[in-house]
């Protein structure tokens, strides 16, 4: 079948497809339901099936006589160590610490939080959990403690793993300190802290002296193995928090069956890599393409992985991932646009790319925010191999838009994502819910159910899963982008169509930093909208209007506002800048026009809407922003 008879296979005979797909897996109990949906409540897959993600991912192949094979390769150029771990020795390590978990009293039912650096003991807690049905959440380590203390309270885990600090190029983060410092905030109080001391880095934990640790290397090495907990196929493997159009994050739900199924079928059929063969999703382990394919997906199909702690540049400099591919023989890889840009600033002329036998390397995936043209022609002249970008979100774990390389000989669209994977009937619909011709933009939706594997709900808050994503249109899946099809089928993302923005192929929430911004005590209203960045793809930048009578010396205050984003959410934010105006262009009724502030930001045409309250705000605006870019951008 190409890709095509394959989609349709998959939409037209829904339950055959993916019985099929279901069996490529070892289950503990087959399911005999494949597809449970009565027109009314959310679908489900595979809801009598029994399995343990663990087992997929780790025992099986020990068991299939691939115990000698390398798991996980771990490459830090931020501490020069290279590691590898065959499937033997990761079968070893995680069930010992799962065996720690269990001493500590963790079982199925339970959650824990994972907030870690790319180490290899990070993707050991996150199969611990897996193994003993616990249901993990990871947090991303550039995310600041108040952020964390959110998601504590929300998923209320009974352990948060996690490491004395982490390196970011050559800054040391203080994982252990944050942690502390975020269960001081919080209401819920975890029953233990487990953490792994990074002797390299100093700042030694200090186990002897603070009672509240538990020593994660200790806890590996003295505990007895536990085995695997055979889980239903729709037990929670994992919470994962994403950013919504609130200022709340939302806990994407993700099950055990059909995530393993669909893993297994996308390693095949998307990323066409064989088992046996070297896999690298260049993320990190707190986003969903790290948690899908820096561990799942290609541990499940039996491939090496590679646990990169660095960056595209600076560790040590831009030639860096192709060092790391002709080292490790990458077959194919998988990153976000704005990395590949950033190398391209860094070396024009692909100068470092030259020192490297990247013959290894068949294809290369892209995703997490829009390809500009520009880097994919620059990647493809360099490097040389067809580079293809993909479309998902954490909520599908993966994609939904693609092409096929695993299947058929792919053709590029440049600035296109690719069209509909198997298990995603995707259609472009106008604001009243018809489906729009060709070359017409509009809504990105997919009719339901959507493929095995993608979210369950959100954790905690069914009503926020079925007003968020089921209730614009009924029957459909909202996705919250926009969209146009061409004749061909392809489908090209034009953006968000809420207030969520993608800094350096990072989701983040404009209503979560507005709700910071607007608690400064000095600030009466504001706004924050993402402005276009060469680099990051978008940027946040915040606008503020002061409350009357305020003093405060505006430089002084604009300044506060980055620094009170980046302490409240996190560095990761990239918040840079901030401008206070005396007043916002609103609608007569009201609402702050935040199109027009980001098309003026971005110094794009733009027409007066008809809906303005007082046009002067407008010119007075465009000084302002005027005399701020000359300054500062
Ligand atoms: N822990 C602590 N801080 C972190 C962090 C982590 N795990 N990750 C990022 N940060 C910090 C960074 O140090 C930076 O801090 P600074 O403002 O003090 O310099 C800030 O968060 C912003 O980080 P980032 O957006 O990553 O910017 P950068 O300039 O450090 O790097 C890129 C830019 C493009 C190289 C980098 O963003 C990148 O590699 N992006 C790929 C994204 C990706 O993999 N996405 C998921 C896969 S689809
Ligand atoms: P995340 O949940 O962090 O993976 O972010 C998902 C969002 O990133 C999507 O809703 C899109 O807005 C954007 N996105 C992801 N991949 C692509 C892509 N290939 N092209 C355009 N936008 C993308």
């Amino acid at each position: 079948m190409n890709a095509n008879e394959m989609f349709k296979e998959s939409i037209a005979h829904k339950e055959k497809f993916w019985a099929e797909q279901a069996d490529k897996i070892e289950w503990f109990k087959k399911p005999t339901l494949i597809l449970t949906d009565d027109g009314e409540t959310y679908p489900t897959w595979f809801a009598d099936g029994e399995l343990n993600t663990c087992f997929l991912a780790v025992d099986k192949h020990v068991n299939d006589g691939f115990g000698d094979q390398t798991a996980i390769i771990y490459d830090s150029p931020v501490t020069n160590r290279i590691f590898k771990y065959t499937y033997s020795q990761f079968l070893e390590h995680v069930s010992k610490f799962a065996g720690g978990l269990k001493k500590l009293g963790l079982k199925k039912g339970d959650t824990a939080i994972i907030y870690m650096p790319m180490i290899p003991e990070s993707v050991f807690a996150m199969l611990a959990c897996a193994r003993l049905g616990v249901t993990h959440s990871v947090v991303f380590g550039g995310f600041a403690p108040q952020e964390l203390a959110i998601r504590i309270d929300d998923c209320n885990p009974k352990a948060i793993i996690t490491a004395s600090s982490g390196m970011e190029v050559s800054r040391r983060i203080p994982y252990l300190p944050f942690v502390k410092e975020a269960i001081t905030m919080s209401e819920h109080q975890p029953e233990h802290i487990v953490a792994f001391d990074r002797k390299l880095l100093g700042n030694r934990v200090d186990f002897k002296n603070d009672s509240s640790l538990v020593d994660f290397e200790k806890l590996m090495t003295e505990s007895e193995p536990a085995d695997c907990v055979p889980v239903e196929s729709m037990h929670p493997l994992y919470i994962l928090y994403t950013s919504g159009t609130t200022g709340k994050p939302k806990g994407v739900v993700r099950d055990n069956g059909g995530h393993a199924v669909a893993m297994k079928f996308s390693m095949k059929n998307i990323y066409g890599v064989k088992e046996g063969e070297t896999f690298w999703a260049a993320s990190d382990i707190g986003w969903a393409v790290g948690h899908s394919y820096s561990v799942y997906g290609p541990l499940i199909n039996r491939n090496t992985t590679i646990i990169f702690e660095g960056k595209p540049v600076g560790t040590p400099d831009a030639g860096t991932f192709w060092r790391v591919i002709e080292e490790h023989k990458v077959v194919a890889m998988f990153t976000a646009p704005t990395a590949i840009r950033a190398i391209k600033k860094e070396d024009p002329e692909g100068q470092l790319i030259k020192k490297y036998d990247l013959s290894s390397l068949r294809t290369q995936f892209l995703a997490g925010e829009r390809c500009d043209v520009a880097t994919l022609d620059w990647f493809e002249e360099f490097v040389g191999v067809p580079a293809i970008d993909h479309w998902w979100q954490t909520e599908s774990g993966w994609a939904m838009l693609g092409l096929m390389p695993g299947v058929e000989d792919v053709k590029i669209k440049r600035a296109s994502a690719g069209k509909p994977i198997p298990g995603y009937d995707i259609k472009i619909f106008s604001e009243e819910g018809y489906e729009l011709e060709s070359h017409h933009e509009g809504y990105l939706v997919i009719k339901l159910p959507l493929a095995p594997g993608a979210m369950m709900g959100i954790w905690g808050d069914p009503e926020r899963f079925k007003f968020g994503y089921l209730a614009k249109f009924p029957g459909y899946y909202f996705s919250g982008d926009g969209a146009i099809k061409d004749e061909d089928g392809y489908v090209f993302v034009t953006g968000r169509v809420d207030d969520v923005i993608n800094v350096a192929g990072h989701r983040l929430s404009t209503a979560e930093m507005e709700e910071v911004v607007a608690a400064h005590k000095e600030v009466a209203e504001c706004c924050v909208v993402g402005i276009d960045d060469d680099l990051k793809g978008q940027i946040p930048f915040a606008i503020a209007v002061l409350k009357s009578g305020s003093q405060a010396d505006e430089k002084i205050l604009e300044k506060e506002l980055v620094d009170l984003v980046r302490e409240k959410i996190g560095p990761v934010a990239s918040m840079k800048n901030a401008l206070v105006v005396n007043r916002l262009p609103k609608t007569r009724s009201g609402k702050i026009l935040r199109k027009l502030i980001r098309t003026m930001l971005d110094a794009k045409e733009y027409q007066m809407p008809s809906t303005i309250d007082d046009e002067s705000v407008v010119e007075e605006l465009q000084l302002k922003m005027d005399e701020y870019k000359k300054k500062y951008l």
